[in-house]
């Protein structure tokens, strides 16, 4: 952890970092302190000799300080988080505004910035995006999406992604095959910090088309309109129904799913009754699973926690990481170049 170097496992030979890193203290300002800040916040400082967190963006004190974070560096003045003299800025607030105009604003203050926010990249990545901007936290959790993807493409060109890609629907749709209703379903995945502010997004398949976006333009390059996706949520099930699949062996699970087709791509996010031994049936509860296929045929397989306080800030770590990494290169070389 903290290495130069990334550790890299995989079909060739293993590449493992040591830790011969200089001193870095990586400064960082952190906006929104809920389910996924509030953890973010606990991971880095534990990291103290890593990471230095100079600012904490949120309007609910109470949490905040519940979860460990010093009065002194709370600030409901979100704007004032972005002019700090930084490295990277943390974008947890959710939603499109302020937090469209924040990392914009950071963005062109020269800041590298992380984010988990799936529902603005969706309609804002190509305004957004920079070489700066990291987002491995807005798709699967803890599983590395993006990464793999875009591994998988260094090899071949791709012939479909399809997945489980909302943790919430995920759990909800066990649980109700497993007995409870809906209502106490939902409240469950909420309490768990599972689910969006507004869980609509999750029940009507929104936060998985919003996924699939980010994971078309990683696969394909390609910038697939949230409104062409056929998008059906979980309105269309009923617990009977979930039930009776489970009694004939069958699993009922949200697919997400864009693939070629004839030249074109095609996009989807449906319910689908799946046997068993189909991979994404064996995505209990909250876990993610993502299945990418090339078109020599070669198949990954990733699965993992997709929701939460505790998988999803280890995204934004793997991030920061990333970030430090290139951060204390780039400023190697300028010391050679200097020499
Ligand atoms: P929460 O609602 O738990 O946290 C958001 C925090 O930001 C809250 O404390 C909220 O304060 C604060 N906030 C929002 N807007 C403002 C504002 N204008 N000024 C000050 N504070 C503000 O959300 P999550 O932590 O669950 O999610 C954060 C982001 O991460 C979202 O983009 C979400 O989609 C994404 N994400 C979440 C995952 C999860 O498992 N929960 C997984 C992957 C991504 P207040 O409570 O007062 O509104
Ligand atoms: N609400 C989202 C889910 C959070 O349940 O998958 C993780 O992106």
């Amino acid at each position: 952890i903290g290495s130069c170097r990334a550790t890299e496992v995989g079909p060739h030979a293993d590449s493992v970092a040591l830790s011969e890193l200089p001193p870095r203290l990586l400064r960082v300002s952190l906006l929104g302190c809920g389910t996924v800040g509030g953890g973010v916040y606990q991971r880095l400082a534990a990291l103290p000799e890593l990471f230095s967190v100079v600012a904490v963006g949120t309007r609910n004190v109470e949490q905040a300080v519940e979860d460990g974070v010093p009065v002194k560096v709370l600030t409901p003045h979100l704007d004032a988080l972005i002019t700090e003299p930084v490295d990277v800025v943390i974008e947890l607030l959710g939603g499109i505004e302020p937090a469209r105009t924040l990392i914009s604003e950071a963005l062109r203050l020269g800041r590298s910035v992380v984010t988990a926010n799936k529902a603005l990249l969706a309609n804002d990545f190509t305004k957004l995006h920079k070489a700066s901007l990291r987002y491995s936290a807005a798709v699967g959790g803890v599983v590395p999406a993006i990464e793999t993807i875009n591994r998988a493409r260094r090899l071949s060109s791709l012939q479909s992604i399809s997945g489980v890609l909302n943790g919430t629907t995920n759990f909800i749709l066990d649980e109700l095959a497993n007995g409870s209703d809906l209502a106490e379903a939902v409240r469950a995945a909420q309490k768990n910090g599972y689910a969006e502010r507004d869980p609509k997004l999750d029940l009507d398949g929104t936060d998985a088309a919003q996924k699939l976006v980010l994971l078309a333009r990683a696969a394909f390059d390609m910038d697939l309109p949230l409104r062409s996706i056929e998008k059906q949520g979980m309105e269309s099930l009923n617990p009977k129904k979930i039930r009776d699949a489970k009694s004939k062996g069958r699993v009922t699970r949200l697919v997400a799913e864009c693939r070629r087709v004839s030249g074109d791509f095609v996009a989807s996010v449906s319910p689908s009754e799946l046997p068993l031994d189909h991979p994404l049936a064996c995505a209990p509860g909250v876990e993610n699973r993502l299945l990418i296929q090339s078109q020599t045929g070669k198949l990954w397989d990733i699965g993992g926690r997709g929701a939460g306080r505790w998988p999803t800030p280890e995204a934004v770590l793997a991030d920061l990481f990333d970030l430090r990494r290139e951060l204390i290169n780039a400023a190697e070389q300028e010391q050679e170049c200097v020499a």
